[in-house]
């Protein structure tokens, strides 16, 4: 059996998997207040990502027995306050240096409530560009992020595809498995979204995750206002828009079902 799904073109602009970059800027600011922010850590109360977000956040320093190594430095920025990190740094930095590592108002991935800038604990912790090793329990975090929906953002060698410099310290999270699926085959945030317009058309990206379990991938174009989509009854299904031109489905199907 099949069930119908309606969405409007609005949606293309929320979700998980938003492309927020040079090109795509953030549509929904001045929304802030809508957005379901909580404090990342319990010990850094200012520091507020979504939800979700923040639970998997805290799982995955759990899962590494952090501690208190690594700390929140940034996570969701309103629209002001990135306006004042861009002229604070453009003062004392230099247009060179700000054009590298902050991204301009409206699109910046902090402002999605998505994206926290982690750093190792020290006495002195930079605000723009924290301390975030490829060693020891910075690099427990990196690695063991990916299993539950977290990405290293701005890798090395991608910089003239995301716009910014290499960001060991910045994360995004995208949710599982595209986190997984992004970490292993070494993509961009920019490059996966555009992997995944491919599967479309009843073609879909599957994989199988180490539970077993069956989860198909696919976009979905937005043509117009109201975009309806057909899911099979026996899926469970999310559904974020790319923040350009449509949707991206991730539906899970327990590998024992038939189709
Ligand atoms: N540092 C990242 C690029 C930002 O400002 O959003
Ligand atoms: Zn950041």
């Amino acid at each position: 059996m099949m069930k119908s799904v309606m969405l409007e073109k609005e949606k293309i602009y929320s979700g998980n998997l938003l492309l927020v970059n040079a090109d795509y800027p953030l549509k929904n600011t001045g929304k802030e207040k809508e957005e379901k922010l909580v404090p990342a850590c319990i010990h850094f109360p200012a520091i507020l990502l979504k939800h979700d977000a923040a639970n998997i956040l805290q799982l995955v320093l759990e899962k590494i027995s952090s501690g208190n190594l690594i700390v929140p430095v940034s996570g969701y920025r309103t629209k002001k306050e990135q306006e004042e990190i861009y002229s604070g740094s453009l003062k004392d930095n230099g247009e060179d240096f700000t054009r590298k590592y902050v991204a301009l108002p409206c699109h910046s991935e902090h402002q999605t409530g998505l994206a926290i800038d982690l750093g190792l604990l020290k006495e002195e912790i930079d605000f723009i560009r924290p301390d975030f090793p490829y060693t020891g329990i910075c690099n427990q975090f990196r690695k063991t992020a990916p299993d539950y929906g977290f990405i290293e953002r701005y890798q090395k060698d991608k910089e003239k595809i995301t716009g910014i410099s290499h960001e060991p310290w910045h994360f995004r999270y995208v949710g599982y498995p595209h986190s997984r699926i992004i970490t292993d085959n070494g993509f961009s945030l920019e490059e996966y979204i555009e992997f995944i317009k491919s599967y479309r058309n009843g073609c879909r990206l599957v994989y199988k995750d180490k539970c077993g379990v069956n989860v198909e991938i696919y976009y979905v174009p937005a043509i117009s206002d109201k975009t309806i989509m057909d899911i099979p009854d026996n899926q469970i299904v999310q559904v974020s828009g790319n923040n350009i031109d449509g949707f991206i489905v991730t539906a899970w199907r327990r590998s024992n079902e038939k189709k």
